[in-house]
């Protein structure tokens, strides 16, 4: 796996991983500066000529269509792939194969795959730079830029942070690559609120331990409202267990107003979508919360400037 090192031309994203502080500092000012054109009325011709697929094994609306929207919003065209059990695939088709083809058509791939690392099998083969769209449990990087640079403008910094991820954190895939992402800002302290059923993989939780995140796992939302900059909350992931441990914790921690309203004035209200129950729909007009806002809207210039650097050469 390349590490950016300042350069994003021609390079797959797959991990978090890959990234310095350099580098996210380059996409969120590429971001930001998309960002204020478009909200300015400014046409982007960036990618004009450039071809996308996006090739989506699971379900996904947000990702997929940011992708799509952040494409054509630069002047580029997508090949979008949704639903791959019509395709090729039923018949037996491989992974592998299936990039081949489409990395002969295309520019690079945007992929979401059901099996962890599929996206680091999918870039040993490709022509073509891959862009990790969710890789099963594994990693969701894009999210996690689009997260981070969410924080950022909302909470005007990146270090000194206290944060609680909340939910299903073995199977959900975004707080694992926001937990690594943030270890490279200083001062940060995660909370883990989740059922011992489901906690934070022993490993991430080292890897950032060894870079000086503090982090304690804790079962209570309650024991931690009052002192966080950030709650991010996520789905239990229904798909990637068996019914029974999908009864047992689905109920267990929902958001709702009162709670809410006990948070720091300054704080933030994140979750990745989609939300099921665990936020009551009279958090979203709380003006702690970011989900709808921000923080889709975000998705879409993150997206833009990603592409814009692996896409184009400068
Ligand atoms: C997340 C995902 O697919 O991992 N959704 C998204 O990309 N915004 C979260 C989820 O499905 O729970």
């Amino acid at each position: 796996m390349k590490k950016i090192q300042g350069s994003f031309y021609n390079k797959s994203i797959i991990s978090v991983d890959q990234f310095e502080l350099s580098d996210i500092e380059l996409v969120f000012k590429t971001a930001a500066a998309y960002k204020k054109g478009i909200e300015t009325g400014t046409v982007y011709r960036d990618l004009e000529g450039k071809l996308l697929t996006a090739l989506f094994y699971e379900p996904s609306s947000r990702t997929f269509g940011s992708h799509i929207a952040a494409m054509q919003r630069l002047g580029g065209k997508i090949i979008p792939i949704q639903g791959v059990t019509f395709s090729s695939v039923v018949k037996g088709e491989t992974l592998e194969d299936t990039i081949r083809v489409f990395a002969s058509y295309s520019d690079a791939i945007a992929l979401r795959h059901p099996e962890e690392g599929a996206s680091r099998r999918a870039a040993e083969i490709s022509s073509v730079p891959i862009i990790n769209a969710g890789d099963g449990v594994g990693e969701h990087p894009t999210q996690a830029l689009l997260d981070l640079f969410t924080i950022r403008e909302r909470l005007g910094r990146m270090d000194n942070l206290t944060i609680a991820m909340v939910g299903d954190l073995k199977y959900g895939r975004t707080v694992h690559s926001l937990s690594k992402v943030l270890s490279l800002f200083k001062n940060i302290t995660i909370y883990f609120v989740c059922p011992d059923s489901s906690p934070m993989p022993k490993d991430i939780v080292k890897i950032i331990a060894d870079r000086g995140v503090k982090t304690e796992q804790t079962s209570s939302i309650q024991d931690v409202i009052s002192q966080i900059d950030v709650l991010y909350m996520t789905r239990v992931q229904k798909e990637r267990m068996d019914e029974k441990l999908y009864e047992s914790i689905k109920d267990l921690y929902i958001l709702d107003g009162a709670m809410a309203n006990r948070m720091k004035k300054d704080s933030i209200i994140m979750h990745p979508l989609p939300r099921i129950h665990e936020i009551t729909k009279d958090v979203d007009d709380n003006p702690r919360a970011a989900y709808f806002t921000d923080q889709i809207r975000n998705g879409m210039f993150v997206r833009m400037a990603l592409l814009k650097l692996i896409l184009a050469p400068n």
